[in-house]
């Protein structure tokens, strides 16, 4: 069933701010720092709040016509209420408003069908990290 849950709100925000996120939901057994990425200064970072709370978070690496996203990540206690999904759509349409012409992630291969209801395929690139399992995920358009 399908319930309806309030519409979160997404801003900009800085790399930093989403670290605290990524350490708790993704990697909680590894150091702080574990999950600062090298490139961290060139992404665009975005959060979703629901009722003042920062949520999920994700963040966007632009090169040319090819919009990588990383770090998806929502609180353990808030998943499941659609909030990853529309940060997602929301940095699909900006993306294509960014003139790119694919977006592409490194898919945990347990979330595999969560992306491609966004309309990404699987490609045959997979690697394996900390023991998790990844493929490379896409859509062109
Ligand atoms: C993957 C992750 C970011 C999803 O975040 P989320 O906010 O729970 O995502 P959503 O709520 O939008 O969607 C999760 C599921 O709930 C379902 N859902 C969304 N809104 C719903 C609603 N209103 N009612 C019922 N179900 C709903 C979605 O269809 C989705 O189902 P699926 O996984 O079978 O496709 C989150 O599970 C997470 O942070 N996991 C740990 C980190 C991680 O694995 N990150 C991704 C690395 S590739």
């Amino acid at each position: 069933m399908l319930l309806t849950h309030k519409k979160l709100s997404i801003k900009q925000i800085q790399a930093s701010e989403t670290w605290p996120l990524r350490h708790v939901v993704m990697y909680p057994t590894h150091p702080k720092e574990y999950v600062i990425l090298e490139n961290d200064k060139e992404g665009i970072h975005f959060g979703g709040y629901a009722e003042g709370i920062l949520v999920t978070v994700v963040s966007l690496f632009i090169k040319e016509k090819n919009a990588q996203f990383r770090k998806l990540a929502t609180l353990e206690e808030h998943q499941g209420k659609g909030y990853a999904s529309q940060l997602l759509s929301f940095v699909f349409d900006f993306s294509k408003k960014k003139n790119t012409s694919k977006i592409w992630c490194n898919a945990r291969e347990n979330k595999a069908n969560f992306y491609h209801n966004f309309g990404m395929t699987k490609t045959n690139k997979t690697y394996k990290e900390s023991g998790i399992n990844f493929v490379i995920m896409e859509v062109n358009y």
